[in-house]
């Protein structure tokens, strides 16, 4: 469930009329829903238990108005780069509440983390290990870590975004995680509390998330029989979220409620703290991008409605296949429909939005507004066609605040030097 919806016919964000924020900030702008991601979070952590350390992962929305009103529930991020461990500071998460995952961290970042005494560190292969524990033990600290075992059970709504298949670059190798544990434990600079696991997003799979978690467990009763430490069991993010209607789950609740259960079940009497990672399943419905139609380019056989979003704003439909629902901002009073094709301005095929789509009659100057793109719509968005990045709006009650300016176009040209020889 959400808080966008029908008031008299035009489309709301809680309490604020999309129309007038086109109207104020301009189009394409996404737009945030305060009351749905608190929603989303209290939902969350109620499913999995107040105990549970839950860490927002940033990549899905980084916007420091969604991490500040997360923040303010209590909530940890889980983040993946330097540029993520700011952010997340600037919203007020402290750094007790941090952990950083990925497989690629640099010594410069990892030195950040050590330094900004983060919670935790996911390492994920032996030479990580081996950086990490010459940069901690380099500034005299002991680094709390767990190390993110890859489980060979991957799930996701896309091959693209799987992660914990053997063939994915995810995570140590299974075969080796014990050898690792036990060489981690004696390192220096590390402090080893248990172990990660994350085998993808867009899961509505919890039978596979099931496998994973069981094989987890497996692990940390066989390394805690050998007297060694393991207190964390980090189960990673990845719930689902319904894109389109139909899906096997009504957001929210339900999933999530089942999903709960689930880890109960698996973590029975095992006496470790669990942590969890979710991103989509707290951001995806708590926003939507909001766009203008441009253009309606009349075929014999097909009709475009060219809109001012495009794929630099919101990648997911040329980058997975996704497909997003389209509300339009003013319900038609005909009820007349028709079949469109809806596009974005680039000069790329995929710069689709959605095919063959029946949608309420529409004309040059409509709004519609493409639903659930809360997470990874504007955190994946770029400059490609030297567009300006896209402002964000978040919501609250009756009220709306930018919480990132559109871009300028100074601020684009500014980004480039000019070499020497050609100035
Ligand atoms: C390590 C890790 N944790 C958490 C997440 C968040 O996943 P989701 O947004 O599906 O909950 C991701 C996403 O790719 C991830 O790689």
């Amino acid at each position: 469930m959400h808080h966008f919806d029908y008031q008299n016919g035009s489309l709301y964000a809680e309490g604020v009329d999309l129309a007038t924020i086109a109207q104020e900030v301009g189009t394409p702008v996404y737009v945030y829903s305060s009351a749905t991601l608190e929603r989303h979070y209290r939902v969350f952590k109620e499913a999995v238990g107040e105990k549970s350390h839950v860490f927002y992962a940033v990549k899905a929305n980084g916007n420091l108005g969604v991490l500040m009103t997360l923040a303010k529930l209590g909530a940890g991020a889980d983040t993946v780069s330097e540029g993520e461990i700011r952010k997340a500071l600037a919203a007020g998460i402290p750094p007790g509440r941090i952990v950083f995952s990925g497989v690629g961290k640099s010594a410069q970042e990892l030195a950040f983390a050590v330094e900004a005494g983060i919670y935790q560190i996911n390492v994920e292969s032996e030479s990580e290990l081996e950086a990490l524990s010459g940069i901690a033990a380099a500034r005299g600290k002991r680094q709390a870590i767990v190390l993110r075992v890859n489980p060979e059970i991957g799930a996701g709504g896309h091959a693209k975004i799987t992660t914990g298949g053997a063939a994915n670059k995810f995570g140590v190798s299974w075969s080796e995680a014990e050898r690792l544990y036990v060489r981690a434990a004696n390192m220096a600079g590390v402090s080893i509390k248990g172990l990660a696991v994350h085998i993808g997003s867009q899961i509505f799979d919890f039978a596979a998330l099931e496998a994973a978690f069981i094989r987890m467990r497996g692990l940390i009763e066989n390394l805690k029989a050998q007297g060694l430490p393991a207190t964390r069991l980090d189960l990673g993010g990845g719930v689902g979220v319904p894109y389109e209607i139909g899906y096997p789950f009504e957001y929210g609740t339900d999933s999530l409620q089942t999903y709960g259960q689930m880890v109960r079940n698996v973590t029975k009497g095992l006496d470790v703290e669990l942590g969890f990672e979710p991103g989509r399943v707290i951001a995806g419905n708590a926003g939507l991008l909001l766009t203008k139609v441009l253009y309606l380019n009349e075929r014999a056989d097909r009709s475009f409605l060219v809109v001012d979003a495009a794929m630099n704003d919101l990648v997911r439909p040329a980058m997975y296949e996704a497909h997003h629902e389209i509300w339009p901002v003013r319900k038609s009073e005909s009820g007349t429909t028709r079949t469109y094709d809806v596009v974005g301005p680039i000069c790329e095929s995929s710069d689709t939005f959605a095919t063959e789509r029946i949608l309420p009659e529409l004309k040059a100057g409509d709004l519609i507004a493409i639903m659930t793109a809360g997470a990874y719509g504007a955190s994946m968005s770029s400059t490609y066609n030297q567009r300006l990045l896209v402002p964000e709006v978040l919501v609250k009650e009756r009220e709306f605040a930018v919480t990132r300016p559109r871009q300028t176009f100074e601020e684009l040209l500014g980004l480039d030097r000019t070499p020497d020889w050609l100035a």
